[in-house]
């Protein structure tokens, strides 16, 4: 069986998925996300660009990752069977290092004297600064305070891979205030920089071309489980921040009518309390933020909500303008997980699989875990484990008094 690929051509040529997405930024920088497009466009059709990338997700990175069967979870759930993609296998803990190194590789052949990105749990930092240690570029990451003290792990391995860490103190001190830092960087000098962006978000083409280098995922999945069940999985559930790694899985799905597609968001301490969940596809409205149209939280046009989720790499008030689209066309159903589920489903996976998830991932887990047991035993579940809880352990601990 083969996907077709119906889905394939979008974005347009514009960047437009539907009515979201695109480049709203200044002229001055139109030019340079069309030099990356074009740059992109080019060394995707080159067989030495393709086949360097290939030698260093089997090489490097590990690929492919493994599909493993939760058997003693999926019993205990006494329903459906949870499968687990194990992105979290990867070298550097998790699914950022694909889009990274095709990234830190883009910038090499533009001949980029720095790349800077933004990071939120610390996952897309230290791929992206391993990424570049590997293709020798210098790298600059923005990271907000409070996610620094949250995930110091990632942040010592940062400094350890040689990257230039720049702590954001303004504002809410997160995810949204790092990705306007680090612009603001780029911004300075958009010729001899590249600004890796860490997820399918901003402008174009950006969500193309991160989505691109993710579907290495579902690609690998589709034909693994078809290969192992004679069959596809009847769900396939990612968690969503940004939105990478679920389109990373999803695509290759796509078109596979039999497959229901399931996001799953962060909705924290309650979707009823503004300000304290991070669900934008679940309560946000279409938006503009970060150079791109999209779903969007905010308190008044223009101005993101404060938005919160026990996974730094989840809490963000926009989402990539794919998934805006895909939830319009009903294609994906978008569901939402509490702190509270998110954190049991980390300790049930650790405790009855010996698998620690990053927080992001338990998300994914945790809707998983909520609908087995409605479901019957021979429905699967694949769920994309992007990450894995290393950098998550000693902050989960000291919640739960471990
Ligand atoms: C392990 C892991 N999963 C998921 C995410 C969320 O990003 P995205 O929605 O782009 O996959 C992050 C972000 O830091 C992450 O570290």
């Amino acid at each position: 069986m083969t996907a077709s690929t119906d889905f394939a051509p979008m974005p347009d040529t514009a960047g437009f998925f539907g009515p979201y997405g695109g480049q709203l930024v200044p002229p001055h920088l139109k030019q340079a996300m069309d030099d990356i497009n074009a740059a992109y466009a080019e060394i995707t059709q080159r067989q030495d660009f393709q086949d360097e990338l290939a030698q260093l997700f089997t090489d490097y990175v590990g690929r492919p990752s493994p599909i493993f069967h939760a058997k003693r979870l999926s019993g205990l759930l006494g329903g459906a069977q949870i499968h687990l993609k194990r992105e979290d296998l990867n070298h550097t803990g998790a699914h950022k290092i694909n889009h990274c190194l095709g990234e830190a590789l883009l910038a090499k052949f533009m001949g980029k004297k720095k790349v800077i990105a933004e990071t939120g749990a610390g996952q897309h930092g230290v791929a992206l600064a391993t990424a570049c240690a590997l293709v020798g570029i210098p790298c600059e990451i923005h990271m907000g305070q409070v996610d620094i003290e949250k995930e110091h792990p990632n942040v010592t391995k940062m400094r350890i891979l040689g990257c230039k860490l720049v702590p954001v103190t303004r504002g809410a001190a997160t995810l949204k205030e790092a990705v306007d830092s680090a612009f603001e960087e780029y911004l300075t000098n958009p010729t001899d920089y590249l600004y890796a962006i860490g997820s399918v978000v901003g402008p174009h083409p950006f969500p193309m071309m991160v989505r691109d280098f993710q579907s290495i995922i579902g690609r690998e999945a589709r034909e693994q489980f078809q290969a192992k069940h004679g069959k596809l999985p009847d769900y396939v559930a990612a968690c969503v921040g940004g939105g990478s790694n679920a389109m990373g899985m999803f695509t290759a799905f796509l078109n596979d009518a039999s497959v229901k597609l399931v996001g799953v968001e962060p909705s924290g301490e309650g979707t009823d309390k503004p300000g304290r969940h991070a669900a934008t596809l679940s309560m946000g409205k279409p938006g503009e933020i970060h150079g791109m149209k999209c779903y969007v939280l905010e308190d008044a046009p223009g101005v993101p909500a404060a938005v919160h989720s026990i996974a730094s790499g989840l809490d963000y008030p926009g989402v990539g303008p794919q998934h805006s689209y895909l939830k319009d066309i009903g294609r994906v159903q978008y569901e939402s997980v509490t702190d509270k589920e998110c954190l049991d489903a980390f300790m049930q996976l650790s405790r009855v699989e010996g698998i620690i998830p990053a927080l992001e991932s338990a998300h994914a887990v945790a809707w998983a875990m909520r609908v087995a047991p409605t479901l019957s035993k021979d429905t699967h579940i694949l769920v994309n484990l992007s990450g894995r809880g290393d950098k998550d352990a000693d902050y989960v601990a000291k919640v739960l008094g471990i």
